[in-house]
């Protein structure tokens, strides 16, 4: 095994072990608060900054364990309000039910609030000095916040049923998807003291990658049942998607025109890093 897939084992087992405990006399949050972090999840965004971190700086991985799953904490977030009724009402997520069906609305909304909130705590306690964790602090609150997942989410929900440009659709999945990934490398080159051009070539590329990322869920939408996916699938019937925009060839198309450039620029790359993000998205490419 090598120490960055050490690195990732190492890492799901601290997960595993971080729940918090919750105060008061809820008889259910305190289960409920981890359920979806342990349900299961692909980890693709940790393993994006493990990537970066064992190959530019690996004495600090164990480091980024924190900061790791702040980003898993603020993604599962995302997902457990993306199910939710409001938006996409879905029943099903990480091959478990969601929040709102096996608790209530509330448990699932206030579940989320707690990992949002959690997610900037934990990057306050990280094991790194006092302005990378700032930094940190910085990139996930951009990233995920305003001008990044949460108005992307807000533009995906609002223009349900009215039919976007292409133009228009990209710049939703950037928002709600790719810049969330993007931010997992750079944090990744942050905690490895990498320079300010590294962190922006991780981060552009991480934007084509996220981009990717999300044209590969449209398809996924379409195209698998959720007990294949783990999730609930045909959701996005009368959303702005890549597949209902160029229809399953055309966004099939798309996603292999990215792989490509993708592919490219991965060779301009860092030898190491390079060959692990080769590694970790040969699961993700056709
Ligand atoms: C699902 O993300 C939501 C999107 C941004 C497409 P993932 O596909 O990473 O979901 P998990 O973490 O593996 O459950
Ligand atoms: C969600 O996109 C992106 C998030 C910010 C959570 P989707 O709504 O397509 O994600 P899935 O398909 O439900 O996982
Ligand atoms: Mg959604
Ligand atoms: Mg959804
Ligand atoms: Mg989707």
């Amino acid at each position: 095994m090598s120490f960055y897939e050490q690195i990732c084992v190492e890492f799901e087992f601290f997960l595993k072990q971080s729940a918090p405990k919750v105060e008061g006399f809820h008889p259910h949050f305190q289960k409920a608060f981890w359920e979806m972090m342990e349900c299961g999840g692909k980890r693709f965004r940790p393993k994006l900054l493990f990537c970066v971190v064992c190959s530019l700086n690996p004495t600090l991985a164990r480091n980024a364990f924190l900061p790791a799953l702040a980003l898993e904490c603020l993604h599962t977030y995302s997902l457990i309000h993306d199910d939710l009724p409001a938006m996409d009402n879905a029943p099903l997520r990480r091959g478990c039910p969601t929040l709102h069906k096996s608790y209530d609305e509330t448990v699932a909304t206030l579940v989320g609030d707690g990992l949002n909130t959690y997610a900037f705590y934990l990057l306050s306690i990280a094991k790194l000095d006092a302005d990378t964790r700032i930094c940190l602090v910085k990139e996930l609150s951009e990233n995920g916040g305003i001008n990044g997942m949460i108005i992307g989410q807000a533009m995906d929900c609002y223009f349900e049923k009215q039919s976007l440009e292409i133009s228009s659709l990209e710049t939703i999945h950037i928002h709600k998807t790719a810049k969330l990934i993007a931010t997992a490398l750079k944090m990744g080159a942050i905690i490895a003291d990498a320079s300010a051009q590294v962190q922006n070539v991780l981060y552009e590329f991480g934007l084509k990658l996220g981009l990717f990322f999300q044209i590969r869920d449209d398809i996924i939408d379409a195209t698998l049942t959720a007990n294949q996916a783990g999730k609930t699938t045909h959701k996005d019937i009368e959303k702005n998607s890549y597949v209902n925009l160029l229809g399953l060839q055309g966004a099939k198309q798309k996603a292999k025109g990215l792989q490509e450039l993708i592919l490219n620029d991965l060779k301009n790359l860092e030898n190491d890093l390079s060959e692990k993000l080769r590694i970790l998205l040969k699961g993700y490419f056709e």
